[in-house]
């Protein structure tokens, strides 16, 4: 499974990003699995210095946002991969209100979140409690190492997980 073959496993990477790092981290997950690709909108602006206060207190005090209609149906997927950037140690907004609103359509999940530095730990593990299901692979990755091609070393790891749990179905 890990030459490259394609996995019987129908996977849908779900993900937010402010500033485009998440965003990196998703596309290459999703180029390694071969799978389709949902980014979530805020309807709530989040540009400029100020809202980066406002979205620190709302991922702070786990508040929801209003997203924009998803376009896939998670329903239709075998594994739901997740991907937030770390807000105030803790997952984003809008991340958040997208598993609140679909997490009943989850058969499985994986998890990813993207991180200045400090704030993983709880960030994955709101996740698993969010979604009320253990992960069968989750990930990591600081902004700093998504500027060199080190971080790939880490999603290959993680895409091998997510198929070798293809592998068992
Ligand atoms: C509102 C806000 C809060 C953040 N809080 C943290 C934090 O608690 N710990 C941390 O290490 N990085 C924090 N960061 C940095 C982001 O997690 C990091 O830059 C991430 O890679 C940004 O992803 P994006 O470009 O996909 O939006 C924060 C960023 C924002 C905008």
């Amino acid at each position: 499974m890990s030459n490259g073959e394609r996995s019987e496993m129908k996977a849908l990477i779900v993900f937010y990003s402010r500033t485009g790092t998440t965003r990196k981290v998703a596309e290459s997950i999703s180029k390694a699995l071969s799978c389709d690709l949902e980014e979530v909108f805020d309807t709530k602006n989040r540009a400029g210095p100020l809202s980066f206060i406002t979205a620190g207190r709302d991922a702070a005090q786990k508040r929801l946002t209003v997203i924009r209609d998803p376009k896939m149906d998670p329903r239709v997927y075998d594994i739901i991969v997740i991907g937030t950037p770390v807000w105030a140690g803790t997952v984003s907004s809008p991340i958040r209100t997208y598993i609140t609103q679909k997490r009943e359509y989850f058969k499985r999940v994986a998890f990813f979140c993207t991180v200045g530095g400090t704030g993983t730990d709880k960030t994955l593990e709101t996740m698993k409690d969010l979604c009320g299901k253990d992960p069968v692979a989750s990930l990591w990755i600081t902004t700093k190492q998504t500027k060199s091609e080190q971080y790939l070393k880490k999603t290959d790891e993680f895409v091998d997980k997510i198929k070798r749990e293809a592998s068992r179905l």
